[in-house]
């Protein structure tokens, strides 16, 4: 039997309760209003009681022309009426209080005027919840978004919507491609650079959204976790978090603009890819034809029709091989001292030749190289 220190540990290792603020999901969600009209939007990750995509989704059903929304709530939320209960400000009848603690869905085929105050707004929808026992019903497992019931709501839905966990983020996508669903959901930067996801990227069955990949994300978390600052009487905390969508943008056909001539000088080669190296998006040479590593950041700015992705820096190899590999180097300090860790370290990263003005270097006695973030290998297609 798991004891308390490993349930904690469990806990600890799966932080998957990052709350998104609505101002996010507005500023995301206002470039594909026309894509939402007549569509039957599923928010699967989202206790409709505290999730902002589901309160975004029912304020804007009949100005999105929606024909249904679908939310599905996973097991107990920590923050379930706590810090974001949409629907506080009301006394919930006791039967619906307890049905909202445990795994339920919610289905909205129309919101109406239902209190006759001259709009229809986030009272009505509380007013439906309220009145209209078949708008809320219990699920019979926990809400999982893989099981049985939850991929039945799937296969209805034209559209997924939503900040999905992050610990299973490869498994959250690979369903959505199973179902051939379309989506909008969140992710973690990081997740670009998993095998499954990039190919996704590579074979252009998804990219990113509208947001700037640079910019801060701030996500409410519950008590029990870190926080970074509290804005609004909100716990917030900072990820790297960004928007990926298989619905198209107006963005991805936006040429990057180039301006910057090629030299050897200015753009030398990987110590063991055979490809140029790019600091920065906008250093892009305009007149080289060969490979080109940029950082990851360039797919914020990628148009497939101006440029062919080729790989990823990566130690299996994912597209460019390595073409040189460093297990008879060791890892040297600034100082000279060795780190104890041997060249095998750096295999797969970008390496470049020399010693760098900050950090850590690598040495096998005669040659000195360093490593750099990781790269995405691209090749002009015009
Ligand atoms: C990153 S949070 C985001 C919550 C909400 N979608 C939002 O954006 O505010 C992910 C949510 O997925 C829930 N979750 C975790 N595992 C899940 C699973 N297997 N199926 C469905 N939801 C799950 C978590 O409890 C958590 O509330």
């Amino acid at each position: 039997m798991a004891g308390t220190k490993d349930l904690h540990n469990a806990k600890k290792e799966k932080k998957d309760e990052f709350y998104t603020q609505l101002e996010d999901i507005e500023l995301e969600l206002k470039h594909y209003r026309n894509d939402f009209k007549g569509k039957v939007i599923f928010c699967n990750c989202d206790d409709p009681y505290e999730s902002n995509f589901f309160k975004y989704f029912a304020m804007n059903f009949n100005t999105f022309g929606l024909k249904k929304l679908i939310a599905t709530c996973y097991a107990t939320s920590p923050v379930a009426n706590t810090q974001l209960s949409l629907f506080d400000i009301l006394d919930m009848p006791e039967e619906t209080e307890e049905d909202n603690r445990k795994p339920h869905k919610i289905e909205i085929t129309e919101v109406l005027d239902y209190n006759e105050d001259g709009a229809v707004d986030l009272a009505d929808v509380e007013f439906l919840l309220r009145s209209k026992k078949n708008t809320l019903t219990l699920l019979n497992g926990d809400g999982d978004f893989r099981s049985e019931e939850c991929i039945e709501l799937l296969k209805q839905a034209d559209i997924v919507i939503t900040n999905p966990p992050f610990s299973l983020f490869r498994e959250y996508v690979a369903q959505l491609i199973e179902y051939d669903k379309k989506f909008i959901i969140i992710g973690n930067k990081n997740a670009i650079t998993y095998k499954e996801i990039f190919s996704l990227i590579q074979e252009e069955k998804m990219w990113l959204g509208y947001r700037n990949i640079n910019a801060d994300m701030w996500f409410i978390v519950p008590k029990d976790y870190e926080c970074e600052k509290v804005v609004n009487g909100l716990r917030v905390k900072h990820i790297m978090g960004c928007w990926f969508t298989n619905l198209d943008t107006t963005k991805r056909h936006e040429d990057l603009l180039l301006f910057k001539p090629y030299t050897p000088e200015e753009y030398p080669k990987y110590d063991n890819y055979d490809a140029i190296n790019v600091d920065k998006v906008s250093d892009i040479p305009c007149d080289y034809d060969g490979v080109i590593g940029v950082p990851i950041t360039f797919l914020d700015k990628y148009n497939p029709n101006q440029f062919e992705i080729l790989g990823l820096s990566q130690k299996v190899g994912m597209g460019l091989e390595s073409n040189k590999f460093y297990d008879d180097y060791k890892e040297v300090r600034q100082d000279g001292s060795f780190t104890g860790s041997s060249g095998k370290k750096t295999n797969g990263n970008p390496v470049m030749k020399g010693k760098p003005e900050k950090g850590n270097y690598y040495t096998n006695g005669t040659d000195f190289v360093y490593s750099l973030y990781g790269r995405i290998f691209i090749r002009k297609k015009r």
